[in-house]
């Protein structure tokens, strides 16, 4: 057994947090006249994982007195019905956020980029849409995507001082790994990011003095490989072999070397609602 040394970055507590301060900010804005933000959920399919994801969505609306407008398609809706959908939640008024819950059903011929970019860049909960993607790239002011905007409040918790630090981000998916890699370069750090064809990945992981792990593999980064005193965050969500929900890092040994580490269930994962939350709130009342 491996004693831990790091301390939590607790992401369940301070999505409550942030949470909670939404829905204040709910009440008191609707108090004084401001329309009550609404978001609109799409969900395609019968994916398992997808339901519980959308269903603790919904379940933050409804907390923090943000409405909530939720559309279930079957798996071989089509492109254009479901173009359709954005279409008329574009138009809605009521509606401030629009998320479609990725990804979209295999099998079946969606364009996911054609469906992200038929958002409406102002209603773009997620910030997925191309427009906005390019304005994080250009670093100006956009909605972010939700769970890189949690990762870097997660980050922020630990008090690193970022400027000039070694960033290591494993995996490059349009969610989570480019655009963390990104919002980590703007806080001046040095970024690499990793990815299944990259051929060391214990040297580039044991140079890191911040590590994202979002590749989706159970246990992948071991904790051998971090370095004394990182800061890991921890994006995976998997079983193992025993069925356990364990992360893309190994928690007890990367524990024992990390400075701060998030948990998994329990870390970066209930940032990525409080996010949406936010990036909705923002939307609404965006003058
Ligand atoms: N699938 C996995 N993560 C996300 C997310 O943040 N937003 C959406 N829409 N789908 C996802």
């Amino acid at each position: 057994m491996s004693t831990t040394l790091a301390q939590i970055l607790d992401g369940k507590q301070l999505s409550a947090q942030v949470r909670a301060q939404i829905g204040e900010q709910i009440q008191a804005g609707m108090g004084a006249g401001k329309a009550r933000p609404g978001l609109a959920t799409v969900l395609v399919g019968d994916d398992p994982a997808s339901h519980i994801y959308v269903r603790n969505k919904r379940r933050a609306c409804d907390e923090t007195g943000m409405q909530n407008f939720h559309i279930e398609l079957a798996e071989d809706v089509g492109q254009a019905a479901l173009l359709q959908q954005i279409v008329e939640l574009n138009l809605n008024p009521e509606v401030h956020g629009i998320l479609v819950q990725l990804p979209l059903p295999k099998g079946f011929d969606y364009d996911e980029n054609q469906v992200l970019a038929t958002i409406d860049p102002a209603k773009d909960a997620d910030g997925f849409h191309p427009a906005n993607q390019g304005a994080l790239m250009q670093g100006t002011p956009a909605p972010i995507p939700c769970t890189p905007k949690g990762v870097m409040q997660l980050l922020a918790e630990s008090g690193m001082e970022l400027k000039g630090k070694r960033a290591v981000v494993v995996g490059r998916s349009n969610i989570v790994g480019k655009p963390v890699a990104l919002l980590l370069l703007e806080q001046h750090c040095t970024v690499t990011i990793c990815h299944s064809r990259t051929t060391d990945l214990a040297a580039e992981v044991a140079n890191a003095d911040v590590v994202v792990a979002a590749v989706g593999v159970a246990e992948l980064v071991k904790g051998a490989w971090i370095k004394p005193g990182a800061v890991v965050l921890d994006v995976g969500i998997n079983r193992n072999a025993d069925g356990k929900l364990v992360g893309d890092v190994e928690f007890g040994p990367a524990a024992a070397r990390a400075g701060w580490i998030t948990p998994v269930p329990g870390g970066v994962g209930p940032m990525t609602i409080a996010m949406l939350l936010q990036n909705t709130l923002e939307a609404a009342w965006r003058d």
